[in-house]
């Protein structure tokens, strides 16, 4: 159980401010539309990923078969995959957007600055990282960190479906716009899905949308709406 004072520690390590502001929020830059431009390239790079064989449907199988993957050009420049951390039987399933340079380094996702705040994040609201699942739209470092192309996304998509069937989650909690657009098949901005519930395909999982931690570094006005966002996805897990 937690107590409200480990609450307010991780909360002021989030630097969000426990009370409430009587000051208007200040107004933040939201995060760009997706891009549209696919190139030819990219275009062969989806028809070729689309002709490979289905993925495996066991955990070991998934994780033995994305750790090899030569689907698209990221495997190229990448050290390693980065596969996914945490409980695989986990109630909430965190998406980030691609591995970073630690990521790309360590084997693991959200390991850097963005990783420590998303801990933090998580502990706020009870959840240590150990015991939720943590994986990325894309498996594979894009070089520059710059956003993956939609060809990387759909050579990818396959292995995270894989990873969502097989951890069954009770919430997605989407964090970042590549994270959600992708996940929910939508150009929205993130700031305009952010309070809502969605349903994430078939399985009709609920999914919450919230700023990417990356984007809460450059942005700590930013964090006050990401810690309703997360007391919403609580309230949502809660309530399965
Ligand atoms: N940002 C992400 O979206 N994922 C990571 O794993 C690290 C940083």
């Amino acid at each position: 159980m937690q107590t409200d004072q480990q609450r307010r520690q991780y909360l002021q390590a989030m630097v969000i401010q426990t009370w409430l502001l009587r000051r208007p929020e200040s107004r933040c830059l939201e995060e760009a539309p997706i891009s549209e431009n696919v190139d030819i390239h990219q275009a062969n790079q989806v028809v070729s990923a689309l002709e490979q064989p289905v993925v495996a449907t066991d955990w070991h199988g998934l994780q033995a078969e994305v750790s090899v993957c030569r689907r698209c050009d990221l495997c190229q420049q990448r050290n390693q995959t980065v596969f996914g951390v945490g409980n695989p039987d986990a109630d909430l399933l965190v998406v980030g957007e691609a591995p970073g340079a630690e990521e790309d380094a360590q084997g693991e996702p959200f390991v850097g600055a963005s990783g420590k705040l998303l801990n933090q994040m998580l502990l706020a609201i009870g959840l240590k990282r150990e015991n939720v699942y943590i994986a990325n739209i894309v498996k594979c470092r894009p070089t520059d960190d710059r956003d993956p192309r939609a060809a990387e996304v759909a050579a990818c998509e396959h292995y995270l479906k894989q990873q969502i069937a097989l951890i069954q989650p009770k919430i997605i909690f989407a964090v970042g716009r590549i994270a959600a657009q992708n996940l929910l098949k939508s150009d929205q901005k993130v700031g305009d899905m952010r309070g809502q519930k969605f349903e994430y395909g078939d399985s009709r999982i609920s999914l919450v949308v919230s700023y990417h931690p990356a984007y809460l570094l450059r942005m700590p006005s930013a964090k006050r709406k990401a810690w309703q966002d997360l007391l919403f996805a609580r309230q949502v897990l809660n309530s399965k």
